[in-house]
């Protein structure tokens, strides 16, 4: 304890990110403990050092976060910069010099206190050899630029690297030759080639948010690029994705779509939950935007084949999902939708062409980027024909049943097995037999019959399948 007697940290070896050790020396002084350096190899806390109020601190926003959008600006800000604020050239964040190597490479930046304005420069950007024992970090966006650059990037002094999360030059290197570069890999630097074209890839991540982050720059390069297990960026950028995507437009028709159609309780909702759970994709249930407008309708008590008033019923419905539950303005109904004569009377008032109308619109806000997984029972013939995979889901009615069966039991709603079976039956007859949007398979669509397969194993082949589509296939 300092308290007692003096407290000294000594260095083996080359301190590496000495900036980081400098920010924290920087603060400790703001809050009273002077702490006596020796060159970078000997730091000592005095005895009695105690920590005594600054005041006001001003905590600036995060230097390496803020360097992915740095080169975001220098690959894509075309039109107008990218402007980042919270952190300035007057940063005493040693990951700032990031926007020198940045330019070196060809971005113009403009800057002052507390922000940055980045915009593309030179293009293709120009390669560098640097020695990057400063920005450590950062420089992992370096070699992602590497790929947009004339010529080889060299980066030098980055053993750390090997010893962060994962080993960063082995990833690195591995993730950026999918995506075509040639790339040298020694104990301590890493050096970048691009190819004539890049090769469209889907990148590993290694539980690395760095990995995560730096690849995602490559798509604005004009290469797709698909991130795996994108929620690795919460241990430092929780919001990372949303706050690149806040930045960008999409156009809709890019965003991609996997639909899953088919009859009543064959699984589809279970399955395409845990698809767009596995790809960090949004989730569409259209059979709740039919059960709600059922439910309304029950309700005010407008009859099944009252078409006209169904129809502004669903042209208003104020539906919204929270945490993946339905909500009708406050209220949250996810449970009064699961009952049986709310999806009984959906069905009925599923068949009414002005309602299907209606709802469309709904239906088709819900393509939003990364992606979207919609289940229902036109996903893929009417709602989303484009989409880029369509799976249609059965199993026999006698398991169909049984699942629902388990499923009311399990949350103590009485239930008999043949009434449920019957009631399934007429409503896939009626949802298959009405004029408008039946229930078909889409011609493309891969068809799939679970009753023998459990939920990771259906999971397995609706993703192999996704693996092998656009833009990969
Ligand atoms: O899938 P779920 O059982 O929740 O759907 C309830 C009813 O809504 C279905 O029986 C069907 O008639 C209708 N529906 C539809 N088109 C969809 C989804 C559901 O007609 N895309």
């Amino acid at each position: 304890m300092a308290q007692e007697r003096d407290l000294v940290v000594e260095v083996e070896g080359e301190l590496i990110s000495k900036p980081y050790v400098e920010i924290t020396l920087n603060l400790l002084a703001r809050f009273g403990i002077a702490v006596r350096r020796e060159g970078w190899q000997r730091f000592t806390i005095p005895q009695s050092s105690a920590y005594r109020s600054p005041g006001r601190v001003h905590v600036e926003g995060d230097a390496s976060s803020a360097s992915y959008f740095v080169a975001l600006g220098a690959i894509a800000a075309v039109d107008a910069p990218v402007r980042i604020e919270g952190v300035g050239t007057d940063s005493i964040q040693g990951d700032i010099r990031f926007v020198e190597a940045a330019q070196a490479m060809g971005a113009e930046v403009a800057s002052g206190p507390g922000y940055l304005e980045v915009r593309r420069g030179r293009w293709p950007l120009q390669a560098i050899d640097l020695d990057c024992n400063h920005i450590p970090d950062a420089a992992m966006t370096l070699a992602v630029m590497a790929l947009f650059a004339q010529g080889t990037t060299r980066l030098t002094n980055i053993a750390s690297w090997r010893v962060k999360e994962t080993d960063r030059i082995a990833a690195m290197a591995t993730e950026l030759r999918k995506l075509g570069a040639t790339v040298e890999e020694g104990a301590d630097f890493i050096a970048v080639t691009p190819p004539a074209t890049l090769t469209p890839a889907a990148i590993h991540t290694y539980d690395d948010h760095r990995v995560a982050m730096c690849f995602s720059l490559a798509a604005f390069g004009g290469v797709p690029v698909r991130i795996l297990d994108p929620k690795c960026v919460g241990k430092t950028f929780p919001d990372y994705f949303e706050a690149l995507f806040d930045l960008v437009r999409t156009p809709v028709e890019a965003v991609p779509v996997i639909a899953v159609d088919g009859p009543t309780a064959s699984g589809k909702g279970t399955l395409a939950s845990a698809v767009a759970k596995a790809l960090g994709y949004h989730f569409l249930d259209s059979g709740a935007v039919y059960r709600a407008t059922a439910l309304v309708a029950m309700r005010t008590g407008v009859a099944p084949d009252d078409e006209t008033a169904l129809a502004r019923i669903a042209a208003t419905l104020p539906l919204h999902f929270l945490h993946g539950d339905a909500h009708l303005g406050e209220e949250n109904v996810a449970d009064a939708l699961r009952a049986e004569e709310v999806g009984a009377m959906a069905s009925k008032v599923s068949a009414r062409p002005a309602v299907r109308e209606a709802l469309r619109q709904l239906q088709l806000s819900f393509r939003r980027i990364p992606g979207l997984v919609a289940d229902g029972r036109d996903m893929g013939t009417v709602i989303f024909p484009g989409a880029a995979l369509k799976v249609f889901l059965t199993a026999s009615a006698a398991t169909r049943a049984e699942r629902r069966y388990k499923q009311l039991i399990s949350k103590g709603i009485p239930a008999n097995i043949s009434t449920l079976r019957a009631e399934l039956e007429a409503r896939d007859e009626r949802d298959r037999n009405r004029s408008v949007a039946p229930l078909k398979p889409a011609e493309d669509a891969l068809l799939l019959d679970n009753s023998e397969l459990t939920v990771e194993a259906s999971m397995d082949v609706v993703l192999k399948a996704w693996n092998q589509r656009r833009p990969f296939g």
